[in-house]
């Protein structure tokens, strides 16, 4: 039911705090600092035997696949691909023995995804599935999996599955490491930070109003671009594929720095600019993209963290989200534009719960 929202999108953004609450819950073990999964259906020995990760899914959850990537290699320093499941099944990749594969969707229904990991299997891989609906058509074809227990997610356009699956790559990164190099101090660490996840997601939610008022100034805009960096680059093609799927607006996600080798010749007064630039490695080089946006004259949107002179005097709107180590960042900032997708879309009394064209898993190639 609704439980007195007006539409299951904005439901689903609510309950983000308690599904990433249910994505951790038994899963984090502080004795031994690291994760526990129980369907993983590996030995140790294989386990410890991974030697590179492909992970492979559609739409949003190609997109946590890119999180994963960034988590997968800085903590358990494995090598891993992320790959369009749609490509995957017909790619023909050479796959080494050592080789783990991921199948992550939200549905488990996904013809590609399925596809995928049906592929891989035959030909002698191991694969797994990251999964929210329990007994779906992936989640029997894998070898074993992890369940996101997000609960039902009827919006077509993903929001809570997406963060758990984020906060499991996390996991996975955290076990993946344990299991190798990691120290128990590191891994005491990685779990405190997850641990005051759910909290730092309550608190983005309180943007709310705020992404109101810049949903109302840009809602005709044609096109908006997103960008961020590293563990946000994936964070500006979701915002992106948010914003189009149910506002039908024009939107590109890009790594800041690709601005200049393309996207940059978009920008105008018209063109409003979304940049998720929370502190972090390359915080001063976004703000110079920034500036080159500014410069040609174009609207500023900028998701950050703590106050910042020279971002609060070069963003026509900031937006403020909780800082969180930077590689939970993602999950605490797709939710102000989550939100902003969600507000321009029932501006332009755009359907947003089940956008035109779109079907809420896609079990067709
Ligand atoms: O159920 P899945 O996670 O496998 O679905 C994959 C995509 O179809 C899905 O994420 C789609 O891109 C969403 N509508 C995005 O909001």
């Amino acid at each position: 039911s609704l439980d007195g929202y007006p539409h299951y999108m904005l439901k689903e953004i609510h309950e983000q705090p308690d599904s990433i609450r249910n994505a951790m819950r038994g899963r984090l073990d502080d004795q031994n600092a690291t994760a526990i999964f129980g369907g993983l259906n590996l030995t140790p020995q294989q386990l410890r035997s991974v030697d590179r990760i492909i992970l492979t899914g559609c739409g949003t959850s190609w997109h946590s696949a890119l999180v994963g990537e960034y988590l997968i290699e800085e903590f358990a320093r494995i090598p891993v691909e992320v790959e369009y499941a749609s490509e995957l099944r017909y790619r023909n990749p050479p796959i080494e023995p050592g080789t783990l594969v991921f199948g992550i969707t939200q549905s488990g229904e996904t013809a590609d995804t399925l596809a995928a990991l049906v592929e891989t299997k035959r030909k002698g891989h191991r694969t797994l599935a990251i999964n929210n609906v329990v007994g779906s058509s992936i989640a029997q074809a894998a070898d074993g999996g992890v369940y996101l227990h997000a609960g039902p997610e009827i919006g077509v356009a993903s929001t809570k599955a997406y963060t758990s699956q984020c906060c499991t790559l996390a996991m996975l990164a955290l076990y993946f490491g344990r299991l190798r190099h990691m120290s128990y101090e590191a891994g005491q660490e990685f779990i405190t930070a997850l641990r005051r996840l759910p909290a730092a997601v309550e608190q983005s939610l309180t943007c709310e109003s705020r992404v109101r008022e810049v949903a109302e100034k840009y809602q005709s805009a044609t096109t908006f671009l997103y960008m961020g960096r590293q563990y946000n680059f994936p964070t500006a093609l979701e915002g992106a594929l948010k914003l189009k799927e149910i506002s039908y607006i024009h939107a590109e996600g890009y790594p800041a720095a690709e601005m200049k080798h393309g996207p940059i010749a978009l920008v105008d007064e018209h063109t409003p600019s979304v940049f998720i630039v929370p502190r972090g490695t390359t915080y001063e080089k976004v703000i110079a993209n920034m500036e080159e946006v500014k410069a040609r004259s174009g609207p500023v949107i900028a998701v950050t963290c703590h106050a910042d002179p020279a971002i609060d005097n070069l963003a026509d709107d900031v937006i403020r989200v909780p800082e969180t180590p930077e590689f939970l960042q993602p999950i605490v900032s797709v939710i102000p534009l989550q939100l902003l997708a969600y507000n321009v879309a029932l501006l332009r009394g755009c359907d947003v719960d089940k956008p035109r064209n779109l079907a809420k898993s896609v079990t067709v190639e």
